[in-house]
């Protein structure tokens, strides 16, 4: 019996030929799987990526809760048109502290990735109380009362403790810091050196136009105003990953 003959016994039993099957897109499947659990990790990395300040991931809860992702992605392609409008292309480093990522691919809006010190405070705050003040053909949603809500600060540490679960590197000593992090960070008085040695390029001061109160808006805007901010793209080398 010729091998042409031993396959045609296959193709006449269903079951066999099932069975031949799986075989087959197994080994595909090991061999394209079975290195990703033996690797140190599947993302290059870069300098300059650090884990979110506390007052970042409230603002970032904020920006989840509000389903600003309906309508903006944080993604930027490797295109000439989306990078001359939005910058440097994504790097998959720079989403690897997002649990969930915010990629997305509807954009009635703009892409954020990058919208971080484009803008003022200012200008954040009167666009997300009143967009079509700033923008008059805007058709976003206002957003005015995250500047009447206060903040609320004592879960935070809990939500630091969630990410490092997922493998967040939230040490110890930024968990139990956390609230002290968040109220300094917005607070134009306070004293920044703890926020700074643990968040390197964190914005600091107030965000919302009122001092005397840490709100939603606070949170939101600080979260804006660092997308896209921490890696370096004047040294940051292409070919090399990272010179
Ligand atoms: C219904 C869709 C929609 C939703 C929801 C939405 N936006 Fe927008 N957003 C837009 C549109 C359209 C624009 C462009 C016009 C403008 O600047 O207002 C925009 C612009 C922006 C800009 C300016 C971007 C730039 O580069 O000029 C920021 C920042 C922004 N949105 C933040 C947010 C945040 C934060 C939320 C959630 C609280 C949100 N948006 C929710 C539609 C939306």
């Amino acid at each position: 019996m010729g091998i042409m003959d031993k396959h045609a016994a296959i193709e006449r039993n269903a079951t066999l030929l099932l069975a031949g099957s799986l075989v087959v897109v197994s080994i595909g499947g090991i061999v394209e799987i079975a290195p990703l659990f033996y690797l140190e990790n599947t993302i290059e990395k870069v300098e300059g990526m650090r884990p979110y300040s506390p007052l970042e991931l409230a603002g970032r809860n904020i920006y989840i809760r509000e389903g600003c992702y309906v309508c903006h992605s944080q993604m930027i392609r490797p295109f000439r048109d989306e990078v001359e409008r939005y910058g440097h292309y994504s790097l998959a480093a720079e989403s690897m502290y997002d649990h969930p990522f915010q990629w997305g691919s509807k954009r009635t809006g703009p892409d954020l990735a990058r919208v971080g010190d484009r803008y003022s405070n200012e200008w954040h705050v009167q666009h997300l109380i009143e967009p079509r003040s700033v923008v008059p053909e805007s058709i976003m949603p206002s957003y005015a009362f995250l500047a009447n809500y206060p903040l609320e600060t004592d879960d935070i540490s809990a939500h630091l403790v969630a990410n490092q679960r997922v493998g967040v590197p939230y040490t110890d000593e930024m968990v139990e810091n956390a609230e002290a992090d968040m109220l300094a960070q917005a607070d134009p008085d306070a004293d920044w050196s703890g926020v700074e040695m643990r968040y390197p390029k964190a914005k600091l001061g107030d965000f919302d136009g009122d001092p005397r109160a840490l709100t939603e808006m606070d949170a939101l805007v600080a979260y804006l105003q660092m997308l896209g901010t921490l890696v370096d793209f004047s040294t940051y080398d292409e070919a090399a990953g990272q010179r």
